[in-house]
């Protein structure tokens, strides 16, 4: 089973960026743990990272006939960009959006994802966990 792991905009700079928000591990800290997770789950993921919104919609659309599913971190683009949630909408395959942090205990303008409801579910609020969590919830999906 193939899933693309997509990290947007400013992701890049975990481990230096708002620790206190985000946590000490660097991206890739992060996709290492990913990687020794989806290895034992049987399923290969391909990772990217990406602070351009038609970047984002254009790997989506990349994955078309070719990944089981995605998980999608859009960043900050959650909050504004219609064109990802239709790009979410328009494959074929689950995309399950995944925040680090709890979106709803933020500020009142991040409890608002506009790409949510085109996901196949959401996973914030665990740090890393929050994309291991995102990958068993894939795989049980993709398998039901
Ligand atoms: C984030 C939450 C967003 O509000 C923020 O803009 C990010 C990271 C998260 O993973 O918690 O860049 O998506």
């Amino acid at each position: 089973m193939n899933v693309m792991v997509i990290h947007g905009p400013n992701l890049n700079l975990l481990g230096s960026r708002e620790q206190a928000v985000y946590g000490p591990a660097t991206l890739d800290e992060v996709n290492r743990e990913m990687v020794t997770e989806a290895d034992a789950l049987g399923i290969e993921i391909e990772v990217h990272q990406s602070a351009r919104e038609g970047e984002i919609i254009e790997l989506l659309h990349s994955g078309i006939g070719r990944v089981a599913g995605v998980l999608l971190n859009p960043g900050a683009y959650s909050h504004t960009s219609r064109a990802i949630a239709d790009a979410m909408r328009a494959v074929s395959f689950p995309v399950i959006e995944v925040h680090l942090s709890n979106i709803h205990a933020r500020e009142p303008w991040r409890a608002r994802s506009v790409t949510a409801g085109a996901a196949a579910g959401i996973v914030a609020g665990f740090g890393p966990g929050s994309y291991i969590a995102g990958l068993h919830a894939l795989k049980r999906l993709v398998e039901a």
